[in-house]
């Protein structure tokens, strides 16, 4: 079969989204532990998916449990952290894939740390805006109670800060909305 494409061309993104019929972006959400982040993601992820969309979701649990398996919750670990996860995140975009990163990502300086990886035009951030007292409440991993016994230090809302975004592209204050209204203003925003 003839080759169609020259051997010195590398396939560009452009390229990749003209064969998906879509546009590579990534959705980063931000917000506490057991604030919803994950639960949205998948959600969301689901009606996309319903679209004949192509995503990957990322989250806390499973990038931490491997590439950034060495990294901790101190400062300096907390930037490594994102900053690997916003150079993996790129080329997921950069393939033409919805790309939904569920991280705490606590402070401002973190999350413009992930936008200038990923390039202005291609971050959306999402603040999953859930009060710490439901958060700690619903403690689904039983971290808030170890935090507060002082089991784990650097704890996100309880030793170490959360800097609410300040001007998020959405914000979905979760105690006020269900799952699917959450998913259904992420939708309305990316205009798919
Ligand atoms: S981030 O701050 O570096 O963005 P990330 O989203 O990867 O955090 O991981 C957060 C998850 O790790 C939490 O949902 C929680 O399950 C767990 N975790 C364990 N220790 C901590 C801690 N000290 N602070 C925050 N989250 C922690």
């Amino acid at each position: 079969m003839e080759n169609i494409f020259p051997t010195t061309h590398i396939l560009q993104r452009h390229d990749k989204e003209k064969l998906l019929d879509q546009k590579g972006v990534a959705l980063w959400f931000t917000g506490l532990s057991g604030s919803g982040k994950t639960t949205i993601a998948v959600a969301l992820e689901k009606e996309l998916h319903k679209k004949g969309l192509l995503t990957q979701v990322l989250d806390g649990d499973n990038i931490r449990a491997g590439i950034n398996s060495n990294l901790g919750f101190s400062e300096a670990d907390r930037i490594e952290n994102i900053r690997r996860i916003a150079e993996v995140t790129k080329l997921f975009v950069n393939t033409g894939i919805i790309t939904i990163c569920c991280f705490v990502s606590p402070t401002e300086q973190i999350r413009s740390l992930a936008k200038k990886i990923i390039g202005e035009d291609d971050f959306l951030e999402i603040f999953i805006n859930t009060p710490l007292e439901i958060c700690e409440k619903r403690d689904v991993k039983g971290l808030y109670a170890k935090a507060r016994r002082g089991e784990i230090k650097d704890f996100t809302g309880i030793s170490a800060p959360f800097e609410a975004p300040v001007r998020p592209e959405v914000e979905l204050r979760t105690n006020e909305l269900s799952v699917a209204q959450s998913v259904k203003q992420i939708i309305e925003k990316l205009k798919i």
